[in-house]
C-alpha cells in the first residue's frame, strides 16, 4: 500500500455553544463524531451524506478552517492538525479547495488571468509576464478552456465555465490533495458529468488526490474509488465505492440509494416504494442533543430495542469496508452482508433496484 497523502484519525470537530441570554448558554454542537479515512495520491475519497451530517466540517477541518476538537490530520504522515501560522503558506500549495459556488468564491473584480495566475505568483515567485501567461493558458487548456478565456471576468462565464476555472485556480499551485465541496452539485447534469471528467482527467495527468464531498450517492460512486456516508458526524459505513453502493450494509446507505432517481421507470417505482419505507420525514436528532444509541434509529424501518440504546461498533463489512449498525451483530445477524435483502423482506418489496 503507498503512504497515504492524507490520513485523518479519529476526527472530533465540536462547537462550543455560545451564550444566547443572560444565563443561558446553547449546548455544544457535535459535528464531527470521531472519524477515521486515509486518501492515497492518485485516489478519490468520496464523503456523502445528507444536509448537516457534518461533511463539510470535515473539510474545514483538513483545510485548517476549524479547530479540530480531538483527533489527528496527517500530510504525508507528518502531524499538521494545529498547524504552525508560518507553515500556512506551505500548507496552502498542498491543499486546495473547489468549493460549491464558483460565483462567491471567485473574485469577481479579476480577469480569469489574474484569478487563476495569482498562485502562481505567490507559490512560485513567477511575477505576471510571459513564462506566467503560457503557464495559465496550459492550466485552462486542462481544464477544457480556451485561452480567450483569459480576459474574462465570473460574470461573464456560465457555472460550467466558473468551476472550471476553481479548477484551475486550485491546479496552479500544483497541489497534493484538493477537497472539491459540493463543487459539482449546483451545475445541470451534463456540465456536471463535463466537469467530473476534467477532474478525472486532472487526476490521471497529476496524480493529485480528491476529497470528493456531495450527497447524491450516485455522483460520488461515480468520481470515487473509496467512498464514506456520514450521518450525523458519524461516518456509519465506509468501503470501495462499488461495494457500498452495490452491497449497502447500513440502512441510511441504502436510502440514500433509493433517493437517486433512475430512467427506468419500474425500477424507479421500486425505489420510490423503498424510501417510503423510511421514515424520512422523521426529523433526525440535533447534532447539539445526540441519542446514546443509533442516530439513525428514529428513521430506520428495522430498529430494534438495542438501536437506542447503544451506538453500534464498526464491524467489517462484505464489501472489505466496515458498517456501524447492529444488524450485524444483533437481531438478524447479518455478520457483514448486503442489508438489501432484509430491508426488502421487512418491508415486503421485492425487485430492481
Ligand atoms: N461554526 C459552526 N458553529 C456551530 N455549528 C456549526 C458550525 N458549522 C457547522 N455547524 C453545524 O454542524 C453540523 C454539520 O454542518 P456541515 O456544514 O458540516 O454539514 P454538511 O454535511 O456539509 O451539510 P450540507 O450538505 O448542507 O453542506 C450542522 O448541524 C451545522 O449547523
Ligand atoms: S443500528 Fe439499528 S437503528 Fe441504526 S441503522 Fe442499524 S438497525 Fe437501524
Ligand atoms: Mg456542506
Amino acid at each position: 500500500m503507498t503512504q497515504p497523502f492524507l490520513e485523518v484519525e479519529n476526527l472530533h470537530v465540536h462547537f462550543a455553544g455560545r451564550q444566547r441570554l443572560l444565563r443561558e448558554t446553547m449546548p455544544t454542537v457535535k459535528a464531527v463524531n470521531g472519524i477515521s479515512f486515509a486518501i492515497e495520491p492518485h485516489r478519490t475519497f468520496g464523503l456523502v451524506g445528507e444536509s448537516g451530517s457534518g461533511k463539510s466540517t470535515v473539510a474545514r477541518a483538513v483545510l485548517q478552517l476549524t479547530d479540530v476538537t480531538a483527533g489527528i490530520i496527517r500530510l504525508d504522515g507528518v502531524d499538521v492538525t494545529h498547524v504552525q501560522r508560518e507553515s500556512e503558506l506551505a500548507f496552502r500549495k498542498r491543499v486546495q479547495a473547489v468549493l460549491q459556488d464558483p460565483y462567491s468564491s471567485l473574485n469577481q473584480v479579476h480577469q480569469v488571468r489574474t484569478i487563476v495566475g495569482d498562485g502562481i505568483t505567490r507559490h512560485f515567485g513567477i511575477k505576471p509576464g510571459p513564462e506566467r501567461e503560457q503557464r495559465i493558458v496550459k492550466l485552462l487548456d486542462e481544464v477544457g478552456l480556451a485561452d480567450e478565456f483569459l480576459d474574462r471576468y465570473p460574470y461573464e462565464m456560465s457555472g460550467g465555465q466558473r468551476q472550471r476555472v476553481s479548477i484551475a485556480r486550485a491546479l496552479a499551485v500544483e497541489p497534493d490533495l484538493i477537497i472539491a465541496d459540493e463543487a459539482t452539485s449546483a451545475l445541470d447534469v451534463s456540465i456536471q458529468s463535463q466537469v467530473i471528467n476534467v477532474l478525472r482527467r486532472v487526476q490521471a495527468d497529476t496524480g493529485v488526490a480528491f476529497l470528493f464531498i456531495g450527497h447524491d450517492l450516485d455522483v460520488v460512486r461515480h468520481v470515487s474509488d473509496d467512498v464514506g456516508v456520514m450521518y450525523l458526524g458519524y461516518l456509519v459505513e465506509q468501503g470501495a465505492a462499488d461495494g457500498v453502493y452495490d452491497l449497502p450494509a447500513h440502512p441510511y446507505t441504502e436510502m440514500l440509494i433509493a433517493s437517486v432517481p433512475v430512467p427506468d421507470p419500474a425500477a424507479q417505482a421500486d425505489r420510490r416504494a423503498l424510501r417510503q419505507t423510511f421514515k424520512k420525514d422523521a426529523e433526525p436528532p440535533s447534532p447539539a442533543d445526540l441519542p446514546p444509541g443509533c442516530p439513525f434509529a428514529n428513521r430506520c424501518p428495522v430498529a430494534m430495542d438495542i438501536c437506542s440504546e447503544l451506538m453500534p461498533h464498526a464491524t467489517a463489512a462484505r464489501h472489505g469496508g466496515y458498517v456501524r449498525c447492529h444488524l450485524h451483530t444483533s437481531g438478524p445477524m447479518l455478520a457483514g452482508e448486503s442489508v438489501i435483502p432484509y430491508i426488502r423482506s421487512a418491508a415486503g418489496k421485492s425487485g430492481k433496484r
